[in-house]
């Protein structure tokens, strides 16, 4: 596994610990798919070395922004990254990314398109932004076409509002470092080359893979999911009533299901759909399993709003490899 390998920023929903049980129910594949790819903390995941192609598609378009800069030109952007944690920056930063996200949009159509700059702001916005929303409009100022830029009631004022993540104590691009060398000298370029060796490393991954900025759909049909072959397709949609999160009303999750249970009887396709409570339940009549995963807090609990992944019938079967910390439902189970 690449254990080490992970992105430069935090991520609502990431799925790092459950890349194991991902890999193990999936086994050695001839192709990939991840369509909500996020954080990308499964394909990282993926034992080496890899075989095939690989296909990642998110519809923000910052974030597949941010991975392009960093798969074509890790240095120049780790360059960028280095800079002080600055609130007024941020928001301003945070209200331009808002601004021109359609156009970003169109413009990443050319798949050789990347923006550094905005690479580098929602990076760094992303390490530093308190709670969530971050590039939606939401935060201590929220954006909105309609109303431009409005004081959130609750958001505190003056030396009571809510300071960004601060550098030294800070996550992703801004992790404390251990002390590098003589206190004051260098230490930009120090933290410079850190940095450049992280994404380089990233860029390294991601030289071969696909990567499409949209809808799911577009990476779900035959040509890409299963004509190569033995194919794992990880799902990882906005939960059922999670979609505030992202700061539109979008419900995917319903459309996936759908897929899922039209798709999951063919032998070439290993997926894994993710959710919480029972919210896929109804592939459990079609030969599906779900596995409950243990989160920071501990074990997930069934049927409240626990986080659950449910396993295509070609999925390997996780009880002869190694995964004590999962619990099984199987329909008729007991
Ligand atoms: C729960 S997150 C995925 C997290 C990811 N598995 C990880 O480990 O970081 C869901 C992702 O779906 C994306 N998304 C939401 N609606 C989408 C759509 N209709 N098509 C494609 N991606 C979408 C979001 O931008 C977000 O990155």
């Amino acid at each position: 596994m690449n254990a080490n390998l992970k992105a430069p920023f935090p991520y609502f929903g990431g799925k790092s610990l459950v890349t194991e049980t991902v890999w193990s129910a999936f086994g050695d594949v001839k192709n990939y798919v991840e369509p909500f790819a996020g954080s990308l903390a499964v394909l990282l995941a993926r034992p080496t070395p890899v075989r095939g192609p690989e296909t990642i598609n998110d519809y923000s378009c910052h974030l597949v922004n941010a991975w392009r800069a960093i798969a074509n030109a890790p240095e120049q952007l780790a360059d960028a990254c280095v800079a002080p944690v600055s609130e007024v920056n941020t928001e301003a930063q945070h209200y331009a990314l808002v601004r021109d996200e359609d156009s970003l949009r169109d413009r990443l159509g050319d798949p050789h398109y990347f923006d550094i700059e905005k690479a580098t702001w929602w990076i760094k916005g992303a390490c530093e932004w308190i709670g969530g929303g971050w590039a939606s409009g939401e935060g201590p100022w929220q954006w909105s076409r309609e109303h431009g830029w409005q004081k959130k009631r609750n958001a505190g004022t003056g030396v009571n509002r809510q300071l960004p993540h601060l550098g030294n104590a800070g996550r992703g691009v801004n992790r404390q470092l251990p002390h590098l060398g003589d206190a004051g000298t260098g230490e930009r370029q120090l933290r410079v080359e850190w940095l450049t060796g992280w994404f380089a490393a990233l860029a390294d991954r991601l030289s071969g893979i696909r990567m499409a900025c949209g809808d799911w759909k577009r990476v779900t049909g035959p040509s890409v999911a299963y004509k190569h072959g033995t194919t794992a397709v990880f799902l990882d949609p906005p939960y059922d009533s999670t979609e505030y999160v992202y700061g539109k009303t979008i419900n995917v999750s319903e459309d996936v299901r759908e897929w899922c249970a039209e798709s999951g009887a063919n032998p070439k396709l290993r997926i894994i759909l993710c959710g919480r409570g029972s919210e896929h339940d109804s592939l459990l009549d079609l030969g599906w399993r779900a596995e409950g995963w243990k989160t920071r807090k501990g074990y997930s609990k069934e049927g409240n709003a626990s986080e659950k992944l449910w396993l295509s019938p070609a999925c390997l079967d996780l009880s002869v490899t190694n995964h004590g910390d999962l619990f099984s439902t199987r329909k008729g189970a007991a």
